[in-house]
């Protein structure tokens, strides 16, 4: 359910106002391997134009070289403020 409302908030599409939001999430969550820009170990996300779909998935249920991220440590809140950041460089449509 949490979830549910999670996706519902993040299909809203961003006002440009919110661009800057999830950026604080991002850098605390996913910054560390995946820099917003310059090179690093994880992959460049910009552009990946995936689904939000996908995109839960990747965090939730990680890939074969990135652990999972669990609400724990990333609510589902804060996974839809990551994803208003994530839209606004393209990495989910
Ligand atoms: C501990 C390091 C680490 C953290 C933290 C991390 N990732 Fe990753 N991520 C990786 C690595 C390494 C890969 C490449 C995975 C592979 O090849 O299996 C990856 C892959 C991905 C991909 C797939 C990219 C593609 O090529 O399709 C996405 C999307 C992604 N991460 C998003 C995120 C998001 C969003 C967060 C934060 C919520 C996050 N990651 C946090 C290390 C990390």
């Amino acid at each position: 359910m949490a979830l549910a409302l999670a996706l519902l908030a993040v299909t809203a599409p961003p006002a440009q106002a919110q661009s800057a939001e999830g950026v604080p999430q991002f850098n605390r969550t996913c910054g560390r391997c995946h820099p917003d820009g310059n090179e690093d170990d994880g992959p460049d996300l910009h552009n990946k134009n995936l689904t939000v779909a996908e995109m839960t998935r990747v965090v939730r249920e990680g890939t074969k070289h990135m652990r999972p991220i669990r609400p724990t440590k990333l609510s589902d809140a804060d996974l839809a403020r990551v994803m208003v950041f994530l839209r606004s460089i393209h990495a989910v449509r």
